[in-house]
């Protein structure tokens, strides 16, 4: 054995066992360089190496055991920091702290039936304490990468949860720049318009450091935006979700259909019970008493269920237009005509409907207006715009009008009626397009209706090529506007 020991063998040992510990890239490998050191310079017949709760981290050659006595003397190795050895049987065993800065990170067990000379425990002190500092470092390192690992595992895990969400997920920094995103996550997919309300999503967000919500219609899709501000590391940054709620829209809107078809139901039954009711009261009591009728009298109630029986024969012609232009049925026949010639004729055709209710019909174009279209089918707009304007007259006004004004603009022609009656609220000035919408006022005013006229007046005139809005006020009044193409007027 090496107890006596050239110095020239000893620099070539410490070299080597060096170069081994320094190559140690785990600390087994470490305690594996160390243990055979050892056994260079004792001759042992097992070598242990406990950790600081002495449990077994390596062991080489027979198992040998440890006593309470024997873990007494380790305690005290460890508290005081310098080798030990002790008779043992026949044997010794050496004890070598693995101490780095006044830590103990455990100690190094050898049996052998050999003493050590100071020197020689000396020298094994000092490897003992060379593999401490690399021990420490090899656990520092392995615990680093075992958090890195962790890390790295709690990393893909969260990634993995995100990639499964149906939303478009992204965070952003200040210079909004994208810092993670989801797999679903992508602008692209999207047009422009999404893409560049996004990009001012986030910039309001950091800006006003609060969440920001925004709902936007791509085709047939709806999408819900939400932008919230976030903190990381001290900076701030913006979380930003996209969600696709088209289905959801769809039931709504399904929803809003089958309310909008109840109360269809419910309001087409009043409005043609009100007139079959007036026709059969009228009928029973000339049944009833024919005979006991003058001839004045007979025919006031035959014009009475005439009247009645027309207008109910208007609420299905209005039906059977609805259903055949939800049915892309209806087809037009053009002629060319006089539109201020139509338009008073249809006027005129509605006067006694607006004297009954005190409402003046002024026509102020004169000059004929030549228009190429379907003069019946605009003759029901017109008509349908000018009841409108009656119906929905304030009953306590004075002066109640309703005013038609033709214009011709290069190569359209622009038909305004406008009133002075209730009026309708801005948030309704497109909902009353829409089929069987009402406005809540005019039902508190028991105003008949269908609420099918806009819509087939603008299904109407968009089939020819025109447009149809409105502008309002809430008690001072009205206007409808239709642009209509002049058409081929020859
Ligand atoms: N000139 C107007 N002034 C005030 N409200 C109006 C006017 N025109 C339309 N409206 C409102 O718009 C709703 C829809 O009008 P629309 O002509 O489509 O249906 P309606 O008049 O109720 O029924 P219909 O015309 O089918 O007999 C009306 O119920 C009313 O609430
Ligand atoms: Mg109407």
């Amino acid at each position: 054995m090496l107890n006596q020991i050239s110095s020239h063998r000893l620099y070539s040992l410490l070299s080597s066992f060096i170069r081994e510990i320094m190559n140690a890239t785990e600390p087994d490998l470490l305690l594996d360089a160390l243990m055979k050191i050892f056994q260079r310079f004792v001759d042992c017949e097992s070598i242990v190496v406990l950790d600081n709760d002495l449990n077994v981290k390596k062991i080489k050659g027979d198992t040998a055991e440890i006593d309470e006595d024997l873990k007494k003397m380790i305690q005290w190795v460890m508290n005081n920091h310098s080798p030990m050895s002790l008779p043992k049987g026949d044997a010794m065993i050496h004890i070598f702290p693995l101490v780095k800065a006044g830590k103990t990170l455990g100690v190094l067990l050898a049996w052998s039936n050999e003493e050590i000379v100071v020197e020689t425990s000396e020298l094994l002190r000092t490897f003992a304490f060379l593999s401490a500092v690399v021990l420490e470092n090899l656990e520092l390192y392995s615990s680093l990468q075992r958090q890195h690992m962790a890390l790295e595992a709690t990393k893909n895990y969260m990634q993995r949860i995100l990639d499964s969400f149906p939303q478009h997920i992204a965070v952003f920094d200040q210079d909004s720049r994208i810092v993670f995103a989801n797999k679903g996550y992508s602008l692209s997919s999207f047009g422009e318009d999404i893409a560049s309300k996004v990009t001012q999503l986030v910039q309001k967000t950091f800006l006003t450091g609060s969440r920001q919500t925004l709902e936007v219609e791509e085709g047939a899709n709806f999408y819900s935006i939400v932008a919230e501000p976030i903190e990381y590391e001290g900076q701030p940054q913006v979380l930003l979700v996209i969600t696709d709620v088209t289905n959801t829209k769809e039931v709504e809107r399904l929803k809003a259909i089958d309310q909008l078809k109840t109360e269809f139901v419910a309001n087409i039954s009043h409005e043609l019970k009100t007139p079959l009711a007036a026709i059969k009261a009228y009928a029973e009591t000339i049944l009833m008493s024919i005979e006991m009728l003058d001839q004045q009298t007979l025919n006031e109630f035959v014009q009475i269920i005439y009247k009645e029986s027309q207008h109910l024969e208007s609420i299905l012609e209005g039906l059977l237009d609805f259903s055949k232009l939800e049915q892309r049925m209806m087809t037009l026949e053009k002629t060319t005509f006089d539109l201020t010639g139509l338009v008073r004729e249809t006027m005129r055709s509605i006067e006694e409907l607006a004297r009954s209710k005190q409402v003046r019909l002024e026509l102020l174009t004169k000059e004929p207006v030549l228009i190429r279209a379907d003069q019946k089918r605009i003759k029901q707009v017109i008509t349908n715009l000018v009841n409108n304007g009656i119906k929905y007259s304030k009953e306590d006004s004075q002066e109640k009008y309703v005013r038609v004004r033709i214009e011709r603009k290069g190569d359209k022609v622009l038909i305004e009626i406008s009133d002075n009656g209730l009026g309708i609220p801005k948030e309704y000035h497109e909902k009353v397009f829409e089929r069987f919408f009402r406005v809540g006022t005019v039902m508190d005013h028991r105003v008949e209706g269908t609420g099918l006229g806009l819509t087939i007046a603008k299904q109407i005139v968009e089939l020819h090529g025109g447009r149809i809005w409105l502008e309002s006020e809430p008690n001072v009044g009205t206007t409808v506007f239709v642009e209509l193409p002049v058409g081929d007027e020859r």
